[in-house]
């Protein structure tokens, strides 16, 4: 078959959290030969793509998003030899890699911010963002950290203060420097040459800030008791015009090598959002779509207009992409439940675009409980009760002390349902989360209208379902979600007069179905290949 999709528009990615995936050297942290170890089981479940948290050189301030040193690999995941290995044994598999790019901010002990700060004459001082006090000797304006507190640290040597956006230990560099966008340029084709397949860009949509770092205005959707941070529009932080030339220099570094991708870390709603595939899609190839995160309400007809309203939104030749969690979010199935997290992974695997699973979303893990001693996430210690640790625990292989994720002491606390939730006692349960998802890759590799097919709601008098028909060639698969608590029977016959049951998330349902009467239980989804005529 002639490739008219790049691999990144028709594969499935997989996010890797490498601290939380595989310890392979018994210290309680994953590392890059655990990953390999794991390559089986991920080509067993499905997956083409894996994306990995970042694994350069770092303080860990952040774990990992402080990068001290952008082209090498942190002792504690491993070497750069074990990199290329993972990367080599992947692509044998037929799997791609991609790293996280971290170029908003640095760590405060990169050496180019430790020069930076040595003087205010120093070549490196115009890299980070520095400016004076305020009369009152306070920051030099009102911006919030994200994760708590002031946007600003004093650095007593020097006088000025210097700008973090996140964790004083991530201090912002200046993109209005050209030396410091050659400087990442050049880490992007470090990467690129050693083979690696692309990128996650983290915090793209932050890289410039207004020229003259006005007060953001404050929200007024804000209410006392919500996180201080929150307290602020986000007006002239994040978001500038400029971003887009940046991104478009991005674009062309990735466009040097064959066949590369770039997927930036984007959390803006969808008229903001699509921008970032620029104005002639040379921008990021897939500006992440986080809006089935962001859901105020989860229901089927706030969904629906989600995905009609992405959809309508997209550029010509745009190609979309949908992400249910995250290392930032709370799990899916804390979110919403079991039962609905399986038709959440149905959605996800059967709407139009690039999907992104969260590692331990297949066996439905959910949010653990951190006691407030054993918080470590900078978020969770500045701001306590967002911490993002819960949603990083370590990945629950099978039902052995340590999970099957380390012989030794786990940096975070395990789940306590470890030793039933696993992968081994789910690889073993049909009905499992995991065979599900399972399930749903393998029907969305082989199927075209699934992983790469054209996208149309099919009405329905229903308002607790949402169903809709995926169509390439000659092939038409109906996907219905009744996300309502009463089973429902339904009149599609304006789709087809019958069809067979590829995939439910209930009862595993098989077999023929005659469209003007589809019975759907409470809370299920079914996947129907319709009979062609
Ligand atoms: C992104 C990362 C998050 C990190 C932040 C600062 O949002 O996903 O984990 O804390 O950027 O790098």
């Amino acid at each position: 078959m002639k490739a008219s999709h790049h691999w990144w528009q028709t594969d499935v990615v997989y996010q890797i959290y490498p601290r939380s995936f595989q310890d392979s050297n018994g210290d309680g942290i994953g590392d890059l030969p655990g990953i390999r170890q794991r390559l089986d089981y991920l080509q067993w479940l499905g997956i083409d793509a894996i994306w990995l948290s970042p694994i350069f050189p770092s303080p860990m301030a952040d774990f990992g998003y402080d990068v001290a040193n952008y082209v090498d690999v942190d002792p504690m995941f491993g070497t750069l030899a074990e990199l290329d290995q993972l990367v080599s044994e992947a692509h044998q598999r037929g799997m791609r890699v991609l790293l996280d790019l971290v170029p908003n901010h640095s760590s405060d002990e990169h050496p180019w911010f430790v020069a930076a700060r040595s003087s205010r004459d120093n070549p490196y001082r115009d890299w980070y963002i520095w400016r004076d006090p305020a009369p009152d000797g306070g920051p030099p304006n009102n911006w919030l950290s994200h994760f708590g507190g002031p946007a600003w640290s004093l650095d007593p040597t020097t006088g000025q203060y210097y700008l973090h956006l996140f964790d004083p230990k991530q201090a912002d560099l200046n993109w209005r420097n050209p030396a410091v966008r050659q400087a990442i340029y050049d880490a992007m084709r470090f990467w690129f040459a050693r083979g690696i397949d692309g990128f996650r860009i983290d915090v793209i949509w932050m890289l410039i800030k207004h020229p003259d770092l006005p007060d953001n205005p404050p929200d007024p959707q804000w209410k006392p008791g919500q996180p201080e941070q929150h307290r602020l529009l986000r007006r002239h932080d994040q978001h500038q015009p400029e971003v887009h030339a940046i991104i478009r220099e991005m674009r062309m570094v990735a466009d040097e090598y064959q066949d590369r991708v770039l997927i930036g870390e984007i959390y803006l709603p969808i008229d903001d959002l699509v921008a970032y595939y620029g104005e002639n899609l040379d921008g990021v190839h897939l500006p992440f779509n986080f809006n089935l995160v962001t859901l105020g309400e989860w229901n089927a007809h706030a969904i629906r207009a989600l995905v009609e309203h992405y959809e309508r939104a997209l550029p010509p030749g745009g190609w979309p992409n949908w992400v249910l969690g995250n290392h930032d979010q709370p799990r899916v199935a804390s979110r919403l439940g079991q039962s609905m997290a399986r038709l959440a992974q149905m959605l996800l695997l059967t709407l139009r675009g690039t999907p992104t699973l969260y590692y331990g979303d297949e066996l439905g893990m959910e949010d653990v409980p951190i006691p407030s001693e054993l918080v470590v996430d900078p978020q969770g210690i500045r701001t306590p009760g967002h911490g993002r640790d819960p949603e990083r625990t370590p990945m629950q292989w099978d039902a052995t002390p340590g999970a099957g994720f380390t012989t030794g002491t786990p940096w975070l606390p395990l789940a306590v349902d470890y030793p039933s939730r696993n992968v081994t006692r789910q690889q073993d349960d049909p009905q499992s989360m995991l065979a599900l998802t399972h399930h749903l890759l393998e029907l969305r590799r082989a199927s075209a209208a699934l992983n790469r097919g054209s996208y149309a709601t099919v009405a329905t008098s229903e308002p607790d379902l949402f169903a809709y028909l995926r169509q390439a060639g000659g092939e038409q698969v109906l996907v219905i979600l009744n996300m309502g608590a009463t089973p429902v029977t339904l009149d599609l016959s304006s789709v087809g007069p019958t069809g067979t049951i590829a995939a439910s998330t209930g009862m595993q349902r098989t077999g023929h179905v005659t469209l003007d009467a589809v019975m759907l239980d409470a809370v299920e989804g079914l996947v129907i290949a319709i009979d062609e005529d």
